[in-house]
């Protein structure tokens, strides 16, 4: 049992919602509701106008800042895009390959991969998204789709890298339905993403990496994909713009966390 040696994350990714106050206000919310979370990384993921405000409001507190996309290229005429260097100073992580980025801007595993580098190399920490759509799981193809998007991105890894990484594995088909996966579901995928993950860059690499489940998570189901080995936290969607959801999550980790930890 290793899991306790990776610490728990719980992460919000609020998409394209919230406008300037509303963002504000949630931030603020969070840092007063969430303060004790010491065995528990939360990470706010605001859209891109309200990090810089947002880095300021939680400095110094429990909280950190991370994006929900970056640039592939590295600086230039790109019109619209926000480079990697451009977050570096406010954010510690960013959301690489979301299945949204993925299924409505067309972003292959190639661009996906290339991003992964870009943000390591401005030293943040991805967040990348792999998961199936619902009709490759029926057709049985759930890990063969992971294990694809995971052997794209991980030409953009090196050895020293990959023990920082987060895998959020994300089904499509549990995001924003209401229907997440079972717990036992997750973890199967979870175990495997660590486990090929662990045959490329080596079992200390696999032992530290943190899987995050995504799809509908809520402060009430939370608790149950946090006790499985290989997960690690989660990635939240809508229940991360309910300050008293989101934090409820964030209780339900830091409770599995101390339990994992004394195990
Ligand atoms: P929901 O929690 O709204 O299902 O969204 C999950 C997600 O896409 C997080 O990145």
């Amino acid at each position: 049992m290793t899991s306790h040696l990776r610490r728990a994350l719980v992460a919000g990714n609020w998409k394209m919602h919230t406008a300037y106050e509303e963002a504000v206000h949630l931030a603020r919310e969070v840092a007063t509701s969430c303060s004790d979370a010491s065995d528990v990384e939360v990470v706010l993921i605001p859209p891109f106008p309200w990090i810089v405000t947002l880095a300021e409001l939680v400095r110094g507190s429990m909280l950190s800042v991370g994006a929900q996309n970056c640039s592939v290229y590295e600086r230039g005429a790109y019109t619209g895009e926000v480079a990697a260097f451009m977050l570096a100073p406010f954010c510690r992580y960013v959301i690489v390959g979301h299945s949204e980025r993925r299924h409505l801007f067309g972003e292959t595993d190639e661009i996906v991969a290339a991003k992964l580098a870009r943000v390591f190399a401005h030293g943040m920490t991805p967040i990348l998204c792999v998961g199936e759509r619902l009709e490759e799981r029926e057709a049985g193809q759930t890990l063969a789709v992971v294990e694809r998007q995971l052997a794209t991105a991980a030409a953009s890894i090196d050895r020293s890298q990959a023990g920082r990484l987060v895998v959020a594995y994300e089904p499509v088909w549990a995001i924003g339905t209401g229907r997440p996966a079972t717990a036992a579901d997750a973890q199967e995928v979870a175990r495997f993403i660590r486990g090929w993950l662990t045959e490329r860059y080596g079992e200390r690499a696999g032992r530290a990496l943190r899987v995050l489940y995504g799809g509908s998570v809520t402060a009430d189901n939370a608790g149950t994909f946090f006790s499985e080995p290989d997960i690690d936290g989660a990635l939240v969607g809508g229940a991360s713009l309910d300050a008293a959801q989101f934090c409820g999550i964030v209780g339900a980790a830091r409770v599995v966390a101390r339990a994992k930890k004394g195990a």
